[in-house]
């Protein structure tokens, strides 16, 4: 078993088989386990224990209220955790799990309120990165699991993120390298026939049109039922400022002039000459969400006063993208 100690003395383990076992003896006897998943690291308890699921409540800071989604090894176990599965989810479920997907489902009765925040609902995904599937699979039940940072603050995409943020907090982080997709799941719920998406992420709108055979509504910004649906979220303590790619070197030349130390982030190269920092996705949307929250935590390292963020094309990942941005724009450009 590989083994390294994180920031804070936090214990860190590799994806190898003794790992895995440490894990789940971990979470079998109520503990948090910070765990590599394809969107953003999780902080998984088991989700049948009401007091490990309050440990992720203490640990992150997360009011009480603010429901957990839950991960399972598969879709096989669904009727234990949902009431009753529409035909759509079960679509949905086919084409995207394991995979970046939540779907909101009617909860089964055994479900505990802890999990979901007292709603009559749970969220509930199948995660596809290869070591928190054998996590899954050797645990048997499910985990509930929020992103596995202090409430508010920028999602972990490395395992030395966690270490960063929840030193202390978390018994053991399993290292699966960087996360692939960088941003998280897509949350949908049915009304109806209706696929609703209540927070854009790893599967886009476009790919759950094709396959429920229409687009899928967007849930109106005013009707908070996600905590990742509050306005300030994700957010790293520099400024930032968005704007259209075209706006993105004017806005620094006059940011800089002010004498601000200014940092740019654009999906294509920006050319921007008084920048302290320029970064870029190559043209590469799937790169940029991959990336995103590195860089957000990059400006905090690098002291900016500002980030100019080009937003990128309201479309496909370029949606889940935009909407983490908006959320982390919150602070006044100083
Ligand atoms: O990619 C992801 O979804 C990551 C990884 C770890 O799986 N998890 C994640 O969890 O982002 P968290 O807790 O940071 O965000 C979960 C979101 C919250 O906005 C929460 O309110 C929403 O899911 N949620 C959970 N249960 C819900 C429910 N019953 N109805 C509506 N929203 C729900
Ligand atoms: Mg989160």
């Amino acid at each position: 078993m590989g083994e390294t100690w994180g920031t804070g003395g936090t214990r860190v383990v590799d994806g190898s088989d003794p790992s895995i076992r440490l894990a789940v003896r971990v979470l079998r006897a109520g503990g948090l386990v910070a765990v590599p998943t394809e969107t953003v690291y999780g902080l998984a308890a088991d989700a049948s224990e009401p007091e490990a699921v309050s440990r992720v409540f203490a640990a992150k800071g997360r009011p009480a209220d603010h429901p957990l989604i839950v991960h399972l090894a598969s879709g096989a176990s669904l009727a234990r955790w949902a009431r009753h599965v529409p035909e759509q989810a079960n679509r949905l479920a086919e084409a995207f799990w394991p995979g970046p997907l939540t779907m909101v489902l009617e909860r089964h009765p055994s479900v505990l309120d802890a999990v979901t925040g007292g709603q009559d609902t749970v969220a509930l995904r199948v995660p596809s990165h290869p070591v928190t599937q054998r996590i899954l699979r050797a645990f048997g039940g499910g985990l509930a699991a929020p992103s596995a940072n202090r409430f508010g603050q920028v999602s972990p995409t490395t395992a030395h993120h966690v270490c960063d943020g929840l030193a202390g907090s978390v018994e053991l982080v399993v290292d699966g390298g960087a996360c692939e997709v960088g941003v998280e799941s897509t949350i949908v719920a049915f009304e109806g026939d209706d696929a609703v998406i209540l927070r854009p992420g790893g599967v886009t709108a476009e790919a759950i049109a094709g396959v429920l055979g229409r687009r899928p509504r967007t849930a109106a910004s005013g009707t908070v039922r996600a905590p990742g649906m509050l306005a300030s979220h994700y957010a790293p303590a520099t400024a930032l400022e968005l704007c259209s790619a075209a706006e993105a070197a004017p806005r620094v030349a006059a940011l800089s002039s002010l004498a601000k130390r200014v940092g740019v982030l654009s999906l294509g190269r920006t050319e921007a000459p008084g920048a302290a920092a320029t970064w870029d996705a190559g043209g590469d949307m799937a790169v940029l969400a991959r990336s995103l929250y590195h860089y957000l935590r990059q400006a905090d390292a690098e002291a900016l006063d500002v980030l100019v963020v080009a937003l990128p094309p309201e479309e496909g990942l370029g949606v889940a993208v935009g909407d983490r941005l908006r959320r982390a724009a919150h602070r006044p450009v100083p």
